[in-house]
């Protein structure tokens, strides 16, 4: 999946940095149902009373999951490390935040980001700049989205 960074001029430290985004925000249950419920797909399984309180919170077969959610970390308003923190206690929410502290390419980058706040923020910052400037479209080459999911 970090390949997709690489290919758009993102070292691989940048490409973890760039993951810390979800120090913010909420991801909704339907996000996380199959790593929750399906055992064959749940590689990286969470630490065990932070995977009670994501099953609690997004029950089995439940009707709303596309509107219930859980927070991408307890201080989801606040652009910290504490994501990096928490991936590495077993308390990543996709599947993408619990695979990070454990994959033996991208663990170094996920320590020490936990360990450094100002590191993170010196390469997520590159990694932004970089991302936000690849391939932009000008004139009549783009458009700017009324929904950032559909083509109008
Ligand atoms: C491997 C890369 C990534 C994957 C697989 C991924 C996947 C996701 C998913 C599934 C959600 C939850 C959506 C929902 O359930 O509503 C989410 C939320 C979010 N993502 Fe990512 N993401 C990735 C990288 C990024 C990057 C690069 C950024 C920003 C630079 C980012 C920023 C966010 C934010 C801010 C949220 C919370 C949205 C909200 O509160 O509504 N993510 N991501």
């Amino acid at each position: 999946m970090l390949q997709l960074f690489a290919q758009k001029g993102l070292s691989l430290e940048e490409s973890v940095a760039i993951n810390g985004a979800h120090t913010l925000g909420i991801t909704h249950c339907f996000s996380i149902e199959s790593r929750l419920y399906d055992e064959s797909k749940n590689d990286e399984p969470n630490e065990h009373e932070f995977e009670l309180y994501l099953k609690l919170s997004c029950p089995k077969g439940s009707l709303t999951s596309n509107v219930s959610f859980v927070l991408n970390e307890p201080t989801t308003l606040t652009f910290d490390n504490h994501y990096f923190i928490n991936a590495i206690n077993g308390r990543g929410v996709l599947r993408i935040d619990a695979e990070i502290p454990f994959h033996p390419l991208t663990a170094p980058y996920v320590q020490r980001f936990a360990a450094d706040q100002d590191a993170f923020f010196k390469a997520f910052s590159s990694a932004f700049v970089k991302l936000s400037t690849y391939g932009v479209l000008t004139g009549s080459q783009g458009m700017i989205r009324r929904h950032c999911n559909a083509l109008s």
